[in-house]
């Protein structure tokens, strides 16, 4: 099996490769039709993929691909509402040009996107069949992304995953640790809803349903609903650091920070179809988060 991955150096392509190598991830071991895989890991400065002749030219040099996992993208929400051209240039046509290069040697496409395309205007978990309407650049340029590697390529996965933490990067896991030790106070969101996810979960379901031709959109999430603010309390709390925890609401964290893009209110997913194809193996977000915790030091380090 000849497989590439993009944005191999970030949070989830660092999981993918960590299962890939290792062959087990937290939840299990990883399907056997991966042994003797040969991957080709690359990130920005190898292969940009907002570039399209240089797409091409990649592919044809180093392909013919069975699997591509796009981990690609720009994922500083408020960073991409400073600049959405150059968001939309990663987000979306980057998604165009690979799947435009998969189709063109009949790879399958794993492209990964976001609870960030749903308005988070309904307290209730969101299904793939949910109509989207991002309120963020960030959204707006992922929810681009789908509509156009969809159209580019039939064998294109889109998986949707949320408020994700692996060991390699910076991600707001080690944002709560690191403030924490700092200042011994954290100040979060309290009335933002959606799932914290663990990147070696979602890689491992990645593997998989990458395995099927079930093509389509994919919601992928630890299981359970919370607050940022939980959820940053669950951090401190399992790492076991005493601290001042001051929770906001969304209307204080703005007039604080005016610059920050908006976040849905409510962005809970449902992991529907996973269930229905595969069964649904993702951990409750506690249970992940504890394995993390547990697991930082030794594999990730800090931020
Ligand atoms: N992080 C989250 O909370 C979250 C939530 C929902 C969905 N997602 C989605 O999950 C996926 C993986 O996210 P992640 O957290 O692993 O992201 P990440 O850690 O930010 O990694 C993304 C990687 O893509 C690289 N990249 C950026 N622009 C590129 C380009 N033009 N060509 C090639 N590589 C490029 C980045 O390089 P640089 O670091 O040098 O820019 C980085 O190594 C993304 O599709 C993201 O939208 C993430």
């Amino acid at each position: 099996m000849n497989i590439l991955i993009t944005g191999a150096r970030g949070q989830l392509g660092n999981e993918l490769r960590r299962l890939l190598e290792t062959g087990y991830a937290e939840i299990g071991a990883i399907p056997a039709a991966y042994e003797g895989a040969q991957v080709d890991y690359v990130d920005f400065d190898v292969l940009d993929i907002s570039n399209a002749p240089a797409v091409e030219i990649w592919f044809d040099e180093h392909g013919p691909y069975d699997i591509v996992f796009n981990c690609a993208a720009a994922t500083n929400v408020d960073g991409c509402e400073a600049d959405e051209a150059r968001a939309y240039h990663v987000n979306a046509a980057g998604a165009e040009n690979l799947a435009l290069a998969a189709a063109s040697c009949g790879a399958k496409l794993v492209h990964v996107s976001t609870d960030y395309v749903f308005p988070g205007d309904v307290p209730e978990s969101r299904t793939e069949d949910d109509p989207v309407c991002p309120v963020s650049a960030y959204g707006r340029t992922k929810w681009a992304g789908e509509v156009l590697a969809q159209a580019a390529c039939d064998r294109v996965f889109i998986v949707r995953t949320a408020w994700l933490y692996g060991y390699v990067g910076k991600n707001f896991v080690k944002t709560m640790l690191r403030l924490v030790r700092e200042s011994g106070k954290i100040s979060v969101v309290a009335d933002q809803m959606g799932n914290p996810t663990s990147a070696n979960d979602l890689a491992y379901e990645m593997l998989k349903i990458a395995l099927t031709d079930e093509y389509g959109t994919y919601h992928c999430t630890n299981n359970g609903t919370c607050s940022w603010f939980d959820f940053a309390s669950a951090i401190v709390d399992g790492a076991g650091v005493p601290c001042e925890k001051e929770p906001l609401s969304s209307q204080e964290y703005k007039r604080r920070f005016p610059q920050s893009a908006d976040r849905p209110q409510y962005s809970s997913l449902c992991n529907k179809r996973l269930e229905a194809t595969l069964g649904d193996e993702m951990r409750p977000w506690q249970k992940a988060l504890a394995s993390y915790l547990n697991n930082l030091a030794e594999r990730g380090g800090t931020e």
